[in-house]
Parts: structure tokens; C-alpha cells; sequence
């Protein structure tokens, strides 16, 4: 696994011929940065085909995926399957994101399925995980994603979990620009890695209002290994700046 790790969710944003445009100015501004990190973006579905063309020639850029079903076919109307994404040369794939959980139906069950489809085709699950508003405002953060986690995990050998990525995201600072504070993030992140045996060494990211001026207040923490960037990896050059900045950390 990659020392720092940041991800590019683009979420419902980019057409093809804009995510052209996005590579187009975005992978000269990162091809100085230290192999240590590791660059991911997620493009839409629609997307992928355009991103895999644009870095067939460049390997500083791994390709994500938002989301996935844990069947491999069927009559799943409207899903996409793992060799699906396998074709695209997708390395990592988001899962239970919370706007996923919030809006479609994403349980602990089907993020613990998907993670194990993944994981069958040596794609890499990044893990979200997060609280609410509430339960931050009643001291439960730990207890809720240290829940999560176990439940993604449910049923992985050692060697399984050693292949994940997880990432916390507080629910309350996703798209808010109320970023939590990078020590207060480090202690739950800290929980995590002690909740399942195999952990110990999995990356963890930090997601919720990443920017470039606080990206490395986080990376520089002792439990926070990158960040899941949304609004600011929509930008070539904020999101390669941010990019620079955990790279110093
Ligand atoms: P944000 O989103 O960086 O816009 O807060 C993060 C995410 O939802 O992954």
C-alpha cells in the first residue's frame, strides 16, 4: 500500500468530454509529485471509458469508481457489476459512501457484499464511514463508525482486511466547509484501527471539506494516511495544490 493515498470523488459531476478536459490540464500539474502518493480519481460511470483513455499513457493517476453491485451479472436494472469496472482498469471503488446510505439504500450489508466482490477481483473497497450531526453532538462518532467498520469488515480473514481502504467521513463536514479538526478526526480514526484484527496497517483517509490549506494539517496526523476530496478535486489546479500539500506533510 502507497504511504498517502488522496481520492478525487467527483460524485453527478463531469461529462466525458470534461473529464477529457480535466486530465488534459490536471496530469502535467501532478507528474513532479513524490511516487509515495498515490493520485485517485472517481469519475461518473459515463465517465471512466474517457478517463481510462486519457491515462493509458500516464500511470501517476489510478482510476476509481463511485459505487458497484456485488453481483457480477443479472437483472440488475440500472447497476454495474465488478468485471464491469475490472474492464475499465479500475484499482479502487468507493463504497457506502454516506450519500449513498442516505439517499439509496446503502446498509452495512450491501457495503460488506460489495467489499467482498471487490476484493474477489483485486479491487482495492475504499470504506466510508461517518456520523451524523446528532450523534457527533452526543459524543457517539466513535461508537458509530467503529459499528460501520466492523460491519463492512464482517466475515474478512486478516489477510482480506489488509487489502482495504477505509475512510472517515463526519457526515456534518462533507460539503460544508465545517471541516472536522484534524486532531478530533485522528482520535476516531485512531478507534478504528484498533476495532478489527488486520487493520493495524490499512491505510485511513480523512474526507469532509479537504482543501488545499488544510490538507496538510491532516496527513500530518499520526492515523490519517490521505483524504476523500469531493468539491475540491473538480478543479485541476486547486485539486493538484491540495495534492502538493499532503505530499509535504
Ligand atoms: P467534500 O466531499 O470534500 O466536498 O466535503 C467529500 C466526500 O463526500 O467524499
Amino acid at each position: 500500500m502507497p504511504r498517502t493515498i488522496v481520492v478525487g470523488n467527483w460524485k453527478m459531476h463531469k461529462t466525458a468530454a470534461q473529464t477529457r478536459a480535466f486530465f488534459d490540464a490536471f496530469l502535467p500539474l501532478v507528474a513532479a509529485v513524490a511516487p509515495e502518493v498515490e493520485i485517485v480519481v472517481a469519475p461518473p460511470f459515463t465517465a471512466l471509458s474517457a478517463a481510462h483513455d486519457a491515462l493509458a499513457a500516464n500511470r501517476r493517476v489510478a482510476l476509481g469508481a463511485q459505487n458497484v453491485h456485488w453481483k457480477s451479472h443479472g437483472a440488475f436494472t440500472g447497476e454495474i457489476s465488478v468485471p464491469m469496472l475490472a474492464e475499465f482498469g479500475v484499482r479502487y471503488t468507493i463504497v457506502g459512501h454516506s450519500e449513498r446510505r442516505a439517499h439509496f439504500g446503502e446498509t452495512d450489508h450491501t457495503v460488506n457484499l460489495k467489499v467482498k466482490a471487490l476484493l474477489a477481483h483485486d479491487i482495492t473497497p475504499i470504506v466510508a464511514v461517518g456520523e451524523t450531526h446528532e450523534e457527533h453532538e452526543a459524543g457517539h462518532a466513535q461508537r458509530r463508525v467503529v459499528t460501520q467498520t466492523r460491519a463492512a469488515l464482517e466475515d474478512l480473514d486478516r489477510g482480506e482486511v489488509a487489502r482495504v481502504v477505509l475512510a472517515y467521513e463526519p457526515i456534518w463536514a462533507i460539503g460544508t466547509g465545517a471541516n472536522c479538526e484534524a486532531f478530533q478526526a485522528d482520535r476516531v480514526m485512531a478507534a478504528m484501527r484498533e476495532c478489527v484484527d488486520g487493520l493495524q496497517d490499512v491505510p485511513i483517509l480523512y474526507g469532509g471539506s479537504v482543501k488545499a490549506d488544510n490538507a496538510g494539517a491532516y496527513v500530518a496526523q499520526p492515523n490519517i494516511d490521505g483524504g476523500l476530496v469531493g468539491g475540491a478535486s473538480l478543479e485541476p489546479q486547486p485539486f493538484a495544490a491540495l495534492i502538493e500539500a499532503a505530499a509535504r506533510a
